[in-house]
């Protein structure tokens, strides 16, 4: 374990506990395909099977088309009314990306920093996985993702997915990311606070802790959630999140015609797979990702970012979303 690594996270998290908590959880089962986490089976550390599907795809004559969607990155308008929202919120825009897994899409990252800088945009969130492996080294997915935050505007906050090792935390954060382990911070406009909280990660690791990042809530207050699995979709609901951003399952990158996944890598309805959705009280939202994992291909499920507006309505049902949200 790197001493200095650990101090500085030590530091950074105000004791011991969860820092050493999450290294000896990352070191008990790195890579580990049957057994740990919210599902049984993760084909993502199953490293063998990587070159079996690229050949499979090479045989079906899909590669090169699914290899060329992998760089094709959309951006998605997500217009939502919300009952909840302060009026001084009202246009408030999130821009939301997930899946980075930098280090093996180069050609998704060069197209995020022709779209980047004609953005527009109030503050910006990150839900996981910034690395393309679920072990070893990260200063390759680091490097090539320092260059797209540079081209973010400021503020940032971001979570941990299932594919990052809390050791990345300090340089993440020394880009400008405010990471968010199990904390929350408030958003101000004007006289109005609305509330930002990020749970580390609970599909592999299991190391999310709702109850503490909201605890600094007021109650009532507009409240959104920054999870990289929307599998805790019931617990954030109820424990009274307005709003729930996530990635993870890449909408399940290989699809059927009519975007139908084959697998979405998650104990999850089929509705909370990609875009959005509702669950009692709670709007939510899961990105389809901007990278591509296991095999750098996608089919019939382009890679997208994408851009929450926020509008504040009166009565109503407490969500309601526009027919107009799609790519651009
Ligand atoms: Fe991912």
């Amino acid at each position: 374990m790197n001493e200095t690594v650990l101090r500085k996270l030590e530091q950074r998290l105000g004791g011991r506990l969860y820092a050493r908590q999450r290294l000896g959880i990352e070191s008990d089962h790195e890579a580990q395909i049957f057994g740990q986490g919210l599902t049984f089976f993760h084909i993502e550390n199953w490293y063998s099977i990587h070159s079996v599907i690229r050949a499979l795809l090479k045989l079906t004559g899909l590669y090169w088309r699914g290899r060329a969607n992998a760089a094709r990155v959309q951006v998605r308008d997500n217009n939502l009314h919300c009952k909840r929202l302060p009026p001084e919120f009202d246009g408030f825009t999130l821009l939301h990306m997930s899946d980075f897994h930098a280090d093996m899409n180069d050609g998704a990252m060069r197209r995020l920093e022709e779209i980047l800088p004609g953005l527009s945009y109030d503050l910006c969130v990150l839900t996981g996985d910034y690395r393309g492996a679920t072990f070893g080294q990260y200063d390759s997915a680091l490097a090539s993702l320092r260059q797209v935050i540079s081209l973010i505007k400021q503020p940032i906050f971001g979570v941990l997915g299932n594919h990052d090792t809390i050791r990345m935390v300090p340089d993440l954060e020394v880009m400008g990311i405010r990471m968010l382990l199990n904390e929350a911070e408030a958003i101000t406009r004007a006289d109005a606070r609305i509330y930002l909280a990020g749970i580390d990660d609970a599909h592999y690791f299991r190391v999310d802790n709702i109850e503490k990042a909201a605890s600094e809530i007021p109650h009532q207050a507009f409240s959104m959630l920054l999870s990289h699995t929307p599998e805790i979709y019931r617990q954030a609901a109820h424990a009274g999140f307005d709003l729930l951003l996530s990635g993870h399952t890449h909408g399940g990158q290989i699809c059927l015609p009519g975007s139908v996944p084959i697998t979405l890598g998650s104990i999850l309805p089929r509705k909370f797979g990609a875009g959005a959705w509702t669950y009692h009280e709670m709007a939510g939202y899961t990105s389809v990702g901007v990278g591509s994992s296991i095999v750098t291909v996608r089919i019939n499920c382009l890679p997208e970012i994408t851009l929450h507006h926020l509008w504040c309505v009166k009565g109503g049902p407490p969500f309601s979303f526009s027919k107009d949200g799609g790519p651009r």
